[in-house]
Formats: C-alpha cells, sequence, structure tokens
C-alpha cells in the first residue's frame, strides 16, 4: 500500500548547556546567533535536505567564535585546541567522527568526509594528517578570549553545539561538534564524538551537550533514541533521562526530534542555548530550568 503520509520538516539546534557565563549580553548575542543560524539552516532543510542543514548549521556555529566549537574552541592543559565532532544519518545508519583533530576550520566536514570511508571514526595525530592529505587548509581557531582563559586556567563548564534535522524524506541527521571543557588533559576524548553524544535512527536523532564524561556514562544520546523505539513519545524520553541525570546530580542537556515531527529538548544544568524551527517559525531559549 502506498504511504501517503507527508513528513513536516524540523530542525532544532543547541548552542551548549552549563553554567551560563559571560555578561548578559554576550548571552543575548549568542541567542540571536542562534536564532540566524537556525533560520538559514531550516531553509537549507527545506531545499537539500537534513544531512546538509546538519552541516550549514554545525559549520555555522563552529565559524562563531561566540560558540566553543571550531574557531573560538577552548585550549587544552598543554595549550593546544583540540576539536571533536560527529554526524549521524539515519538514510545510511553510518556514524562518522572525528576526535582531537588540530588546526582546521570545520570538524564537522571531516565527519562527514569520513562517513564515506571503510573507516568512520578518526583520531588524533593521524586525524589531522588525514585533513592534510585530503587539502584541508591549515586554520589556527584560537581566539584572544579563549587565550585568556587559558592564561587563567578556566575550566569552563560551557560548550558544544549541535543539530537534528528531520527532512520531508523522513530522514534524520544529527551532528554536534566541541573544543571540549577547557584546560583538560591534552587528548582527553568526550561525548561529542560518540553514539552517547550524538545518535541518530530512522524513528528519532539527538546530540548532547555538557560534561562529556556524565553522558558518556549514562549513553544519553543512543538512550533517548532507543527508548522512543521501545515506545516512548520523545518528550518522556527527554524527561525521564534529564529526571534521572537531575537525580544523580549529572550535568548535561540534549536535543532530539522524532520522525513524527515532535520536538524534545531538556537539561539537567543551569542552563542550555537552544533555538528550534518547527514550520511555523523559530523559538528559541537562554537559561530556562526545566525541560520539555
Ligand atoms: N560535551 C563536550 C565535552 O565534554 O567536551
Amino acid at each position: 500500500m502506498k504511504n501517503d503520509k507527508i513528513i513536516k520538516p524540523r530542525l532544532i539546534i543547541h548552542g551548549g548547556a552549563g553554567k551560563l557565563e559571560g555578561t548578559s549580553d554576550r548571552q543575548e548575542q549568542i541567542n540571536r546567533s542562534l536564532k540566524t543560524v537556525c533560520q538559514s539552516s531550516y531553509l537549507t532543510l527545506i531545499e537539500q535536505g537534513a544531512r546538509e542543514s546538519v552541516l550549514h548549521a554545525i559549520r555555522s556555529l563552529e565559524d562563531d567564535s561566540l560558540f566553543n566549537a571550531g574557531t573560538g574552541s577552548r585550549l587544552q592543559a598543554d595549550g593546544e585546541i583540540r576539536m571533536s565532532s560527529s554526524i549521524m544519518d539515519s538514510s545510511t545508519g553510518i556514524f562518522s567522527a572525528v576526535i582531537n583533530v588540530q588546526n582546521i576550520r570545520h570538524p564537522i566536514d571531516i565527519a562527514d568526509m569520513l562517513s564515506r570511508e571503510k573507516h568512520t571514526v578518526l583520531a588524533g595525530k593521524v586525524a589531522t594528517d588525514f585533513c592534510r592529505n585530503r587539502g584541508v587548509d591549515y586554520h589556527d581557531p584560537i581566539t584572544e578570549l579563549r587565550l585568556a582563559e587559558y592564561e587563567r586556567q578556566i575550566k569552563g563548564s560551557h560548550g558544544t553545539v549541535g543539530a537534528v534535522a528531520l527532512d520531508k524524506s523522513g530522514t534524520i541527521v544529527s551532528g554536534s561538534s566541541t573544543g571540549g571543557i577547557g584546560y583538560e588533559i591534552p587528548g582527553r576524548v568526550s561525548d561529542t564524538a560518540t553514539v552517547a553524544g550524538n545518535y541518530s535512527s530512522s524513528v528519532a536523532g539527538a546530540s548532547c551537550t555538557g560534561i562529556g564524561e556524565e553522558i558518556v556514562n549514562d549513553a544519553v544520546a543512543a538512550g533517548v533514541v532507543i527508548r522512543v523505539e521501545n515506545g516512548m513519545s520523545i518528550h518522556e524520553a527527554v524527561q525521564n533521562t534529564i529526571e534521572k541525570a537531575k537525580k544523580s546530580q549529572k550535568r548535561y542537556g540534549l536535543i532530539a526530534l522524532d520522525c513524527n515531527s515532535n520536538i524534545g529538548y531538556g537539561f539537567a544544568t543551569e542552563g542550555m542555548y537552544y533555538a528550534y524551527h518547527d514550520g511555523n517559525g523559530i523559538t528559541s531559549f537562554i537559561d530556562e530550568m526545566e525541560f520539555k
């Protein structure tokens, strides 16, 4: 029988969860930037589908030094920036990721490139070598603000960007990118380039932000998607996950959506920056202590 279901495209993006740092002006700038990226990424979703939309959203956030990903990433304890990123696509079922790559502009593009390789996750120096061998240009992602934070040995509690999109063909794609938490042990691997931090199936997709070790311990993104596959609504799956996180004093948040165009988000931190497009327009938030 022909399936006449009309799928309504949806997009949700985040700019990190945790203690909201900086002045209220900076927080407002972040909110404005998220709205702009959400708008252009939604147009990409309509015109080019979920994968291009997620790539566009993450690239834009990596280019914006307000966010801790790409340019504007935090420095690790040895003064080096190492970035991680991943993408997962329900149309292929392939998760691909790059971990601790250095001196490139768009880690998400390397995660995307790796989805077409036999081995889909690369880490460290060989990941950077892979970029050079593929002709990816050198780019220094350091900013004055991040250097000053490093000199004061600031360990950030806020970072990571992410996007989840559903297109009219029913494909769900999720992507994440991070510069880490700042002043961490060199080479630390967080959640962002694992299925705990970023996961999609044909039923749902999720991208996480917050303390990577805690996200990995709770297998958050894959856990939410599997709960939805097992019959929970996206709202229940997110609520259930965030309630558990709050009880055990874990610090993370997530964005998610399902194949029926339902959007979910929640956080167990002081705040989270996020924006979504529900077909009618953009809704964006900063710092709300609640889950939806
Ligand atoms: N969630 C990003 C990190 O822990 O580095």
